[in-house]
Order: structure tokens, then sequence, then C-alpha cells
């Protein structure tokens, strides 16, 4: 990872464009504990060696586990890492993530994080805004989220699966410190949002950024340009793919997720991989901005 490579979370501090997201730490479907608990605290132990300074969370992860693993392996948390962290759902007994966005029940859930990851502060909070009963706004979310910002409970107040008009009603409400959509080579559903933060300097954090490890097969980590491109390049599907999204957008954080240290590092010298013209031209005419293709090949 080269050390420049920075950008500012305005509110919180700024951080390297890569970082690391912690979800694949959780056992399979991202239930339970992993296989190897002591595997995941190496993961994110190297995370940290490596010059990682954000970690992307929640307490949706295992349910519980993963927040738990991070307190476990990082404890004393080092200088300048960033935690960020997601509220607004739960986790049912299917394995799935139902919207929980009472206001109380957001407040109650960002004390839950602060305890389980052994915080007196969280750095940014993500709203996962989803309305689970009528009458509750983005607004009344917001309004939760900013009280505890006063009490000092969080530092940023993100937003995640949005879209671009409630993105402009929250910021008419709060200044946002980032956003959190899918976006990928393979999934640019969000560019208009992407190229809205880009204009206001609003860091935009890309989950999926390999095409996420729900599809096995991910084009992102598999599609023939992409393998190509990156046996130019002396580099591997998933650099390349990294390579392009840093290219994409200056105000885009990467938290590319693994349960691997050899992926880990692979995917923190992503900013290593020099993308010419060619090769870039080529990635941007895979799909067409705004829209999406199937991920699995
Ligand atoms: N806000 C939201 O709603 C939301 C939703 C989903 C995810 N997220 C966040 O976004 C982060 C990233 O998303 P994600 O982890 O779901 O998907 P992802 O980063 O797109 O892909 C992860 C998958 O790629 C594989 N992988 C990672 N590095 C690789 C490499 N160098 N070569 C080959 N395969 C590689 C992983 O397998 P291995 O484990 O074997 O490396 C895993 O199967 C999550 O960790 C989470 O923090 C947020």
């Amino acid at each position: 990872m080269t050390t420049t490579n920075v950008l500012d979370l305005p509110g919180v501090r700024p951080v390297h464009r890569i970082g690391f997201g912690a979800m694949q730490l959780a056992g399979p479907g991202v239930l339970g504990p992993p296989a190897d608990p002591a595997r995941a605290e190496a993961v994110l132990r190297r995370a940290v060696e490596l010059g990682i300074d954000h970690i992307d969370t929640s307490d949706f992860y295992g349910p519980w586990v993963v927040n738990e693993l991070i307190a476990k392996a990082l404890r004393p948390y080092p200088d300048g890492l960033v935690l960020a962290t997601k509220v607004g759902a739960y986790r049912d007994q299917h394995g799935g993530f139902p919207p929980l966005g009472h206001p109380d029940a957001l407040k109650s859930q960002v004390h839950d994080n602060l305890r389980r990851l052994h915080l007196e502060t969280l750095d940014v909070v993500y709203l996962r805004h989803t309305v689970d009963r009528p009458g509750i706004t983005l607004q009344d979310q917001l309004g939760a989220l900013v009280e505890l910002r006063e009490e000092g409970l969080l530092r940023g107040i993100g937003l995640s699966n949005v879209t671009p008009e409630q993105f402009e009603q929250a910021q008419a409400v709060t200044p946002i410190a980032s956003v959190q959509n899918a976006y990928n080579v393979f999934d640019r559903t969000a560019a208009a949002l992407l190229d809205r933060t880009a204009e206001l300097g609003v860091p935009f954090v890309p989950f999926f950024p390999l095409g996420s490890a729900f599809v096995a097969d991910s084009r992102v980590r598999g599609d023939q340009v992409v393998r190509t491109i990156a046996q130019r390049r002396g580099a591997t599907p998933a650099q390349v793919s990294l390579a392009w999204l840093l290219h994409r957008s200056p105000n885009l954080l990467l938290i590319p997720g693994t349960s691997s240290i050899e992926h880990l590092e692979v995917n923190s010298s992503a900013d290593r991989v020099e993308l010419t013209d060619t090769d870039v031209a080529e990635l941007d005419d895979l799909v067409p901005e705004g829209t999406a293709l199937e991920q699995a090949q």
C-alpha cells in the first residue's frame, strides 16, 4: 500500500484509500463464528501491520461475531485506526437482514456496537436506511444519530443503501461523512450517486468491490477481459478490479473483504498496479455506467 494514497473522512480523519471489509471473517453466510477464529484474528492483525487504517464492520456480521473478533484481535487499538459500523437492521433466523429503523432501535444499536468494540466513540456509523414501520422518516433516523454525535458517541454519520434523492435529503439534515452502496466494475448502478458524492467531496465506499462472496464465481474476479489486463500488468484480477475503482473516482475508499491473509496482502497492494489508458478504456467499456451485468459467469 502506498503511504501517500489517503483521503479525508470529513469529521473523522484521513485514511488510506485501501481499507478492509471485515464481513468475511464470520462463518459461512456471515452467520456464526469462523471455522478458525485464530486465523480470523491473524487476518485483522496483518491488516494493521500492512498499514490498513480503515476497517468496515457491523454487529450484523455473525451477528456480533466480527465485532468481538476485532476487539479481541486489535485491542488496544492502534492510534489512527478508523472503525466504521452500521445500524438499521438485524439478523433473523433465516440469515436475512430485516430493517430495524426506529430511532430508539438505532440508538440502542450504537450502544451495542460501542460495548462490543469496547469503544467510547465510534468513528463512523452508517445508517442503512429502510423503513420498517410507517411514519418513521429518514430525518427522524438521522436526528437520532445527530443526538448521539452531540453526546460524543460517534464522529461521522454515513449512509448505506441509499438513493441519490435520499442522499440529498440527508445532506440537508447533517453533513454526511461517507456513503456506502454496491459498486464494482460489473455493477455500476450507483454511478449517479457516486458522481454526486465526488462533486461534493464526500467519500464513497463501494461494498462488493470484488463482486461479493455471495457470488461464487464473480465476474469481477474471473472475467476474461479482467484476466487479460491482469496478465499484461503482472497483477491479479482482484488487483485490477480494485485499481480500476481507485482510478474511477478520487473519492472512492475501498474495503475489499477477505478471510485470507494472502488475499489481504494482494488487495492491499492494488494501488501499486498502474493501469494504462488502454486498460482503463477496456474496463470502462465492460458495462455502461448506471447499469449492471449478472455477476456470475
Ligand atoms: N453496507 C452494506 O450493506 C454492505 C453489504 C455487504 C458488504 N458490506 C461491506 O463491504 C465489504 C466488502 O464486501 P464483501 O466482502 O461482501 O465482498 P467483496 O469484497 O466484493 O468480495 C469478497 C469475496 O472476494 C474474495 N476475495 C477477496 N480478495 C480476493 C483476491 N485477492 N482474490 C480472489 N478472491 C478474493 C473473498 O474470498 P476469500 O475470503 O477467500 O478471500 C470473498 O469471497 C464487506 O466485508 C463489508 O464490510 C457492506
